[in-house]
């Protein structure tokens, strides 16, 4: 039997919508949620992820502001600007769109931002929580991997997770995510990685398989079990000349292959993907409430 389908679409969809009521009943109490974005440079891709980070902003009801800096700012210009946000208490959360340009330290400049306002979950303190099982906000990409999970009813609860890739972005905060001792988490958790020996040997070995590795349909049918449920984070871009554009999007499994196989899998785009900016707005929200001490319920 094909293989369900796990749209993140319409998962992110039913969350947003839950935010959006959670929003209004903290505007009724005199509280809306703010988040500030800062771009530098005029990157497309960057300014286009800040640009839908904003439309869904709007969606929920969450204030949003994006300030941009030419791409010959310095690292003083914008370590001055989050400065000022930390204090500003219009905004709950901030985030700097990465990649910086290169004479720009990044780790300097995610370290400046105040963890309580941190809405990607990048600062090292956030990072830091999540790893000894006191969490403040989520990571929203691998967040946004548990929802989808939890919300289709592969709960990851006493399972074989298999990730792979290990980046401080996606692989790393979805493993320290997902052993936590608590509903929807308490998996068992391997992380695959360039190291890793008999890699086909482990992914098969995995009820739910997490591909997070930025390489074009990588994970093939051979590498996973029958009725295991796959989770794809890749999003990479090959040329296809039957597009307008001569590219088109593609995961880091063979989807084609493997939906013939699994119990459930996320397309590519439509999976993971529009779960991330969901899950920014649930990060900002909640970092309000925190902030404010004024919640919904
Ligand atoms: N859906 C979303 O919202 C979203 C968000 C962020 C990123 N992404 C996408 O997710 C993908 C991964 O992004 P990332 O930032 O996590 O990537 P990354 O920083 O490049 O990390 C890739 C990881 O995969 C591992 N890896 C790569 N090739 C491998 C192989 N052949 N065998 C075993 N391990 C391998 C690497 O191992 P080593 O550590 O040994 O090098 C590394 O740990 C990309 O396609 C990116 O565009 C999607």
């Amino acid at each position: 039997m094909p293989a369900k389908i796990l749209s993140g679409r319409e998962i992110s969809a039913e969350v947003r919508g839950e935010l959006k009521e959670k929003v209004e009943k903290l505007k009724a109490k005199g509280l809306t949620p703010g988040l500030a974005m800062v771009r530098v440079g005029e990157d497309p891709a960057s300014a286009s992820y800040v640009k839908q980070k904003g439309k869904t902003s709007e969606e929920v009801g969450v204030y949003s502001e994006t300030i941009v800096f030419p791409g010959d700012t310095s690292e003083e210009v914008l370590l001055a600007k989050i400065a000022e946000l930390n204090k500003d208490p219009k905004f709950h959360g901030i985030l700097v769109q990465l990649p910086l340009p290169k004479h720009i330290n990044q780790d300097r400049v995610i370290n400046a931002i105040d963890p309580i306002k941190d809405a990607d979950c990048f600062h090292p303190v956030n990072v830091g929580k999540l790893l000894i099982g006191k969490p403040y906000l989520l990571p929203c990409t691998p967040h946004g991997v548990q929802q989808i999970l939890i919300r289709s009813g592969y709960s990851p609860e006493g399972k074989h997770v298999v990730i792979c890739g290990r980046s401080n972005l996606n692989g790393k905060p979805l493993f320290a995510i997902l052993i936590q001792k608590k509903t929807g988490a308490n998996a068992t958790v391997t992380v695959c990685h360039t190291g890793t020996k008999n890699l086909h040997e482990i992914t098969r070995s995995a009820d739910i398989l997490v591909a997070a590795m930025g390489s074009p349909k990588f994970i093939k049918a051979d590498m996973v079990k029958e009725g295991a449920v796959v989770v794809d984070v890749g999003v990479n871009r090959i040329q296809d000349p039957t597009t307008k554009s001569g590219f088109r999007l593609t995961g880091d499994t063979d989807f084609e292959a493997l939906k013939e196989k699994v119990e459930a899998i996320t397309p590519v785009p439509g999976g993971v993907g529009p779960m991330t900016v969901t899950m920014l707005m649930w990060n900002t929200i909640m970092a309000a409430e925190v902030q404010t001490g004024i919640t919904a319920e």
